[in-house]
């Protein structure tokens, strides 16, 4: 029957023997399924893997030195850490159109994890050796794209795919008969951190399409300033596992009168976006208490000066869907 621990010796046996004394590498998305599978992966064959974590600048407040710091401090593995923050604002100058925004981020996501993994296979000594990439494809992951149906035709998704003919390499998939929650406990019971663990579903694309408008710096540390708040006091609360996720959203180009002190101010409206569900096809707004709102509210108004509005979307799915692009 089902353990965590049956699941890690089962998987750990199939990968070392998939993998031979061959390279590995692991794209690193500060989630909790390309983790579970890296960790997996270095238990299995150590440091035959080594993992790339393309940081690009749409991550939460905190998420980047989880990836950098405290996975590393976990498993021991073999970090490559590209800083292409530059290459994403400059390709998102000026860009509202969320499929034009959800396809630049792939595109450049694509280009940046192709560039470090040639380095590495034709520049740092990996060589020919490196025959397998780790995915973090989990069992309804395989459903949905056999179904080819849905929630992908809505939005466009990335996932590293369509890597060019030198970047050639056989899956090692080893999530791919699991659940979200089999993966967290695995996840567990292999040592990881409970923040990584226990992440709430974050897009690919991350904050760039939960910036409605335009994305540059300034607007990414205003909302990275909120959505810190508001996960801090859900967390507070106990809530976080009652809750789905909880999208906080920048309306970036909209503004309006506030007043603070004595004066007068024109900022902009915060949305928070908490949202129960059972597998993100559909969803239901989150009855968080009022009290737990009002902190919220209090806090980001108070804390972050270019925000003077926050409000509630009371909106399920359909004819909403979770995040705003
Ligand atoms: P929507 O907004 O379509 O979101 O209701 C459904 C779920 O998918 C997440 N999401 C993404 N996840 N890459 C991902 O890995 C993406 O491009 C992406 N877009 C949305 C969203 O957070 C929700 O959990």
């Amino acid at each position: 029957d089902w353990t965590s621990a049956s699941v890690i010796d089962e998987q750990v046996a199939l990968i070392r023997a998939q993998v031979g004394s061959a390279q590995v590498i692991c794209g690193l998305s500060g989630g909790v399924d390309s983790a579970v599978a890296a960790a997996l992966v270095q238990k299995a064959v150590g440091d035959q893997l080594t993992c790339v974590f393309v940081d690009h600048g749409l991550l939460r407040s905190g998420e980047a030195e989880q990836v950098e710091r405290d996975f590393v401090a976990a498993t021991g593995v073999r970090l490559v850490v590209a800083n292409e923050r530059d290459r994403f604002l400059d390709a998102l100058a000026d860009v509202t159109d969320p499929e034009t925004k959800r396809k630049i981020i792939g595109r450049e996501f694509i280009r940046a994890f192709e560039a470090e993994a040639r380095k590495l296979v034709h520049d740092a000594g990996l060589g020919e050796e490196v025959k397998f990439l780790v995915q973090g494809t989990l069992y309804p992951d395989v459903v949905e794209s056999g179904g080819g149906e849905g929630a992908a035709n809505i939005k466009s998704h990335h996932n590293v795919g369509g890597l060019p003919d030198d970047l050639k390499f056989d899956l090692v998939e080893p999530l791919r008969a699991l659940f979200k929650d089999e993966v967290r406990a695995v996840g567990l019971e292999l040592g990881l951190p409970e923040e990584i663990v226990w992440r709430q579903p974050f897009p690919g694309p991350g904050l760039g399409i939960r910036i409605i408008g335009a994305v540059n710096q300034e607007r990414i540390d205003i909302l990275q300033a909120a959505d810190a708040i508001a996960r801090e006091e859900l967390t507070k609360a106990g809530l976080d596992r009652d809750i789905w996720q909880c999208p906080v959203v920048l309306l970036a180009d909209v503004r309006s009168v506030g007043v603070q002190g004595d004066g007068r101010t024109y900022g902009h409206p915060i949305v928070l976006r908490p949202v129960s569900s059972e597998d993100a096809m559909t969803a239901d707004w989150s009855r968080v208490p009022y009290e737990v709102l009002a902190h919220i509210s209090n806090r980001i108004t108070n804390e972050v000066p270019e925000v003077n509005r926050v409000v509630l979307d009371v909106t399920s799915k359909p004819p909403g869907t979770i995040e705003w692009e």
